[in-house]
């Protein structure tokens, strides 16, 4: 089930990226290089996919955010890239393959992550759908990906170093580190389709939950995934002194939460009309995934 919606929406979404996104013979081309490498190892694409259901399951058609999906894409990458630098969780490996700042220099990964958030703003701006829906998906972006978003739970995330979370306070940064980039795609996907405020507000509700359940696993297969089929180094978080879910809950207790949070995500997307299916296989999906 969930193999057929990636088979699905993968080539869409690269040829996409090729299209948006493609080398140059130009003095700067060493800068889309990087940004295209780590773009281009792939990853789960859950973002774009997750806009697109919802922008189908409310009437719209998966190309009609395409270009707003592979911007939230490019600003996931950038935030993975300056995640994985020497000076935040300095992990080498990313998506399989060594981490930008390993394959290219320090410098250029920090110019590339700079660069695709910039790059997304400008393809939301050139995207050909409504004014209406451009506004939205730039204004929700910059909102879920700054300060006060993802970007905020990243420095969060790093003053806790010092200061070890309790359960809600780690809650609270998972919200903003994870759970913000995850409501932009069900709030985006949404919008664009039918710009009515309880759909949307619903949809961001189911996001919240699934962007909570996503970082409780990620926490779980720091520790016990396989580091090849993961794509990215495990014991991060113990490298890095985090505290987590497994370390305040345990590995069952955090499991416990996450399939709690997916069950209550499961409900709310039981409560919208329309063909339903593909969310929830995903959403089963991102619980039982092992990498
Ligand atoms: C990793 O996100 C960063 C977190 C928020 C936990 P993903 O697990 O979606 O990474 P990719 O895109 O599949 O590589
Ligand atoms: C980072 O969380 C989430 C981001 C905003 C990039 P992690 O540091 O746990 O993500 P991974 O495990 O490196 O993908
Ligand atoms: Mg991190
Ligand atoms: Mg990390
Ligand atoms: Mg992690």
């Amino acid at each position: 089930m969930v193999n057929k919606i990636f088979d699905f929406y993968k080539p869409l979404i690269e040829n996409r990226i090729d299209e948006l996104l493609p080398e140059t013979d130009l003095a700067y081309n060493d800068v889309i290089k990087a940004a295209r490498y780590s773009l281009k190892l792939g990853g789960k694409r859950i973002r774009p996919i997750i806009m697109m259901e919802f922008c189908k399951l409310f009437g719209g058609k998966a190309e009609d955010v395409l270009d707003f999906a592979i911007a939230l894409e490019m600003i996931h990458t950038y935030s993975l890239i300056h995640d994985d630098l020497p000076c935040m969780d300095n992990d080498d490996m990313r998506r399989g393959k060594p981490s930008c700042h390993i394959a290219f220099s320090e410098d250029m990964a920090l110019l590339a992550g700079d660069g695709l958030l910039t790059e997304a703003f400008k393809v939301c701006a050139n995207a050909n759908t409504t004014d209406m829906a451009k506004i939205k998906a730039v204004s929700t972006l910059s909102e879920m990906a700054g300060i006060s978003g993802m970007l905020g739970g990243q420095v969060v995330d790093l003053s806790f170093i010092k200061n070890p979370p309790d359960i809600d306070a780690l809650c609270n940064m998972y919200a903003l580190k994870t759970g913000c980039l995850l409501r932009a795609a069900a709030i985006i996907g949404t919008y664009t389709a039918n710009p009515n405020d309880e759909a949307v507000e619903k949809a961001d509700l189911f996001a919240q939950k699934v962007g909570l359940a996503f970082q409780i696993i990620d926490d779980i297969l720091d520790k016990t995934a396989d580091a090849a089929l993961l794509g990215k180094p495990i014991g991060s978080d113990e490298k890095n002194d985090k505290t987590t879910f497994v370390t305040l809950l345990g590995l069952d207790g955090a499991k416990e939460t996450a399939k709690k949070l997916t069950d209550e995500a499961i409900s709310i997307i039981d409560s919208f009309d329309g063909d339903t299916e593909n969310i929830r296989a995903l959403t089963y999906y991102l619980l039982d995934r092992n990498f």
